[in-house]
């Protein structure tokens, strides 16, 4: 039996404070399996970047559970021999239960999601995450507002987060870093994205946390720049990744129909996934 617990896996906290301060933005990207995990951790150590490998509640099912991603993760990192800075987090937690399983089984992070709440709950809610927590050195991402669009099959109406509501949140919660909804949306943009900067801006201002852009597939690298500019220090991809995967596999399974391997077909989006993760990983860091 090997011994995971010296692997090691960080919190978000070191790593998107020194984002902040000298304004760039740390990846976040979805991992769906085996094969992504390892691309992302090799992309990580290839630019010596430091990345946070996100699971939605959905993914984690479909892996088979918390444990087999820790597992996989902690493993991958051994293996291959990544040496840069890596963070398992939870994306979306929607109750107490799943962001507790997620800690225990050994993610050195969660986001819990209380947009679909009330103020006064979704407050309740994530003080709740933060203290238990906090005993294991977890940092915790809340939600103000609610992101649009659409991810693993959870919609919900775009509203933008007040100020007010972002300072009683933190204020209340003492969240490690903030996701406030400004109009960014998961999945494809319908249309331009308006993002709200005065209010983020004023977020920054107002709080001493990172804050979290959502749905960064299809912003164009402008409104990236600008928001990062903003305060925004750690950037959630999904779907870009899923479409530059799934364009290279689409023309190899059409170039290749008699190919079954299933190494070969799953690989064969490797290099388009892998470019897509560096191109992001350069706009990101602010040069
Ligand atoms: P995209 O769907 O825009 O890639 O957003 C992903 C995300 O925000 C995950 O939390």
């Amino acid at each position: 039996m090997i011994n995971l617990g010296d692997t090691m896996l960080v919190n978000t906290s070191k790593m998107l404070k020194e984002a902040k301060v000298n304004h760039y933005a740390v990846p976040h990207f979805n991992i769906n399996n085996l094969e992504w995990t390892r691309y992302l951790l090799e992309v990580a150590e290839e630019t010596n970047t430091p990345l946070i490998l996100g699971v939605s509640e959905g993914a984690c099912k479909y892996m088979g559970g918390f444990d087999v991603v820790t597992g996989l993760v902690k493993n991958l990192i051994r293996d291959l021999n990544i040496t840069t800075d890596i963070c398992l987090h939870l994306d979306h937690g929607s109750s107490f239960e799943v962001c507790k399983n997620a800690i225990d089984s050994g993610f050195t992070s969660v986001m819990i999601d209380g947009s679909k709440y009330p103020l006064e709950e979704n407050i309740r809610l994530t003080k709740q995450v933060v203290d238990y927590a906090k005993q294991f050195d977890v940092t915790v991402e809340g939600e103000i507002g609610a992101i649009g669009g659409s991810e693993d099959g959870v919609s919900n109406e775009l509203l933008y987060a007040k100020l007010e509501d972002c300072i009683k949140f933190y204020q209340e919660t003492k969240v490690d870093s903030l996701a406030p909804a400004l109009g960014s949306v998961h999945g494809l943009y319908k249309g331009e994205p308006k993002l709200d900067f005065v209010t983020m801006e004023q977020i920054r201002d107002a709080l001493p946390i990172p804050l979290v852009l959502h749905g960064g597939t299809g912003l164009p690298d402008d409104i990236i720049r600008k928001a990062i500019s903003c305060g925004i220090a750690k950037i959630n991809i999904n779907t870009e990744l899923q479409i530059a995967w799934h364009e290279a596999v689409m023309q190899f399974v059409k170039d290749n129909p008699l190919k079954y391997d299933p190494r070969k077909v799953i690989g064969s989006g490797e290099s388009a996934l892998k470019t897509a993760a560096i191109n992001k990983i350069h706009l990101f860091s602010g040069k």
